[in-house]
């Protein structure tokens, strides 16, 4: 194990080293406020500005599966970014990664751990107990958690509370589907209840899925149901796509903050690629509180909304953890990484009373696919017209914007994200323009 963490790649700007050597005399170990894992994600980065920024010494894991796929990792080349961890990956068997978790915590002293993806936070959970020995997790207690992760068990209790919900009918084999399509219509979108499962062979993340024929439908379940889990066929919505993220905790509502979707990659929908911050609006700011309220969801939650073509609002999910997004709201004053780190660290929680307005924030690469296909995906429900799309995405340059990686003061890992966006938007386009062929 110790062969392994000495092994591990590292980046360290001179900055850094002084700051870290300063920390080891004094604690005579290594001791990190936060350890992020998931270094790939946006929002890992992020975290490790937004903590870094404040002085607080900090390092980032990510798993060799992933660094396989592409070396490059945005968040290891942070100015921030103590130390970058590569830890054995855990699709196949957790065993190595708890591992290697557990041993790095005992080597370093680590306060808070923060994880923001849905396979990491699975893994989590599963070893929450000897991690709490010596960590303190970033993440709600397990009720909550489990109620939040199962958007079926989500829905019901929003359903309860008077929030919209889109019509839906719960699917546990491809023998259920004729009868539900019946009930519920076509276009439809297809939704794992659980963005992660455990197949028999490994652990992977589901996404939902648009489909118009009774074909489509039939292939899209077979393919999310094949590991046993249950997938819900709701009503396609085709309105804003709108989401409050809030920090709640001992009863209070220590910030809230709103954004849109303007662009989302997929078309569908999943992680946005253009937004921007608005006024919280009444309707679902109410809602997405009355529902963290009741489910006791305590730390950061990201409520998603899509209205319908009148502008009546549905709920999609709750996401327990860091969206992808988050940084727009960092950017308009809310700081949620560090108030998450307040929170998990049981310190005092400083109350955001309102952020700015009107931000925008672009995340290009996915902007590009998205762009790209509206070609691939003409004429689908929610497509924006190629050329209307494509003009859009020229012009939204003329509108002042705040772009993914991209922080003056921390440039290194912009560089590092335009090298691995040219290697992965190669495969990626080749593969969606090679099926038009
Ligand atoms: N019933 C629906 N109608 C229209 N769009 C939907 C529907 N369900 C999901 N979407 C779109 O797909 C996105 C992803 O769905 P979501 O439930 O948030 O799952 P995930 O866990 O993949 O983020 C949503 O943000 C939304 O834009
Ligand atoms: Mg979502």
């Amino acid at each position: 194990m110790k062969d392994s963490l000495e092994e591990d790649l590292y980046v360290r700007s001179p900055l850094v080293e002084q700051q870290l050597t300063k920390v080891q005399q004094a604690k005579g170990k290594v001791t990190y406020d936060a350890l992020v894992l998931d270094a790939k994600l946006r929002q890992s980065l992020v975290t490790i500005r937004s903590l870094g920024r404040r002085g607080m010494p900090v390092a980032a894991v990510e798993i060799a599966s992933l660094i396989k796929q592409s070396s490059h990792v945005p968040t290891f080349a942070s100015r921030w970014c103590h130390h970058a961890y590569i830890a054995p990956a855990y699709e196949e068997s957790t065993h190595p990664f708890v591992e290697y978790l557990l041993q790095l915590l005992d080597d370093t002293g680590v306060r808070v751990l923060i994880t923001s993806s849905d396979g990491t936070l699975a893994v989590l959970r599963e070893h929450r107990q000897e991690l709490e020995k010596r960590v303190r997790l970033a993440l709600a207690q397990e009720p909550a958690l489990a109620l939040a992760l199962n958007k079926d068990q989500t829905l019901q209790m929003a359903e309860q509370l008077g929030l919209g919900v889109p019509r839906g009918v719960m699917i546990k084999t491809v023998s259920e589907l004729a009868a539900a399509l019946r009930e519920i219509g076509l276009p439809a979108v297809i939704k794992p209840v659980a963005s992660w499962v455990w197949g028999e062979q490994h652990g992977q993340r589901l996404v939902c899925q648009l489909v118009t024929t009774a074909d489509e439908a039939r292939l899209a379940v077979e393919q999310l149901t094949q590991d046993g889990a249950p997938v819900l066929l709701q009503q396609f919505l085709s309105g804003k796509r709108e989401a409050v993220s809030l920090l709640y905790a001992h009863g209070q509502m220590y910030a809230r903050f709103a954004q849109w979707a303007k662009r989302t990659q997929p078309p569908l929908g999943g992680s946005s690629v253009y937004r921007q911050s608005i006024a919280l609006p009444e309707d679902i700011g109410q809602q997405a509180e009355r529902l963290v309220r009741e489910m006791a969801l305590e730390g950061y939650s990201e409520v998603e909304f899509r209205r319908d073509s009148v502008g009546k609002p549905y709920l999609m999910e709750v996401n327990p953890r860091l969206s992808a997004s988050v940084e727009v709201a960092v950017r308009a004053g809310v700081d949620f990484p560090y108030l998450l780190y307040q929170w998990a660290n049981g310190d005092r929680i400083e109350r955001v009373p309102g952020y700015q307005v009107g931000g925008w924030m672009r995340y290009l690469e996915g902007d590009l696919l998205t762009t790209a296909q509206t070609f691939t995906q003409r004429g689908r429900p929610g497509v924006t017209p190629p050329a209307q799309a494509l003009l859009e995405f020229c012009t939204d340059f003329l509108t002042p914007s705040g772009y993914d990686y991209l922080d003056w003061q921390d440039l290194r890992p912009v560089w590092v994200a335009v090298a691995e966006s040219i290697d992965r938007l190669r495969q990626r386009l080749g593969k969606d323009f090679s099926k038009l062929s």
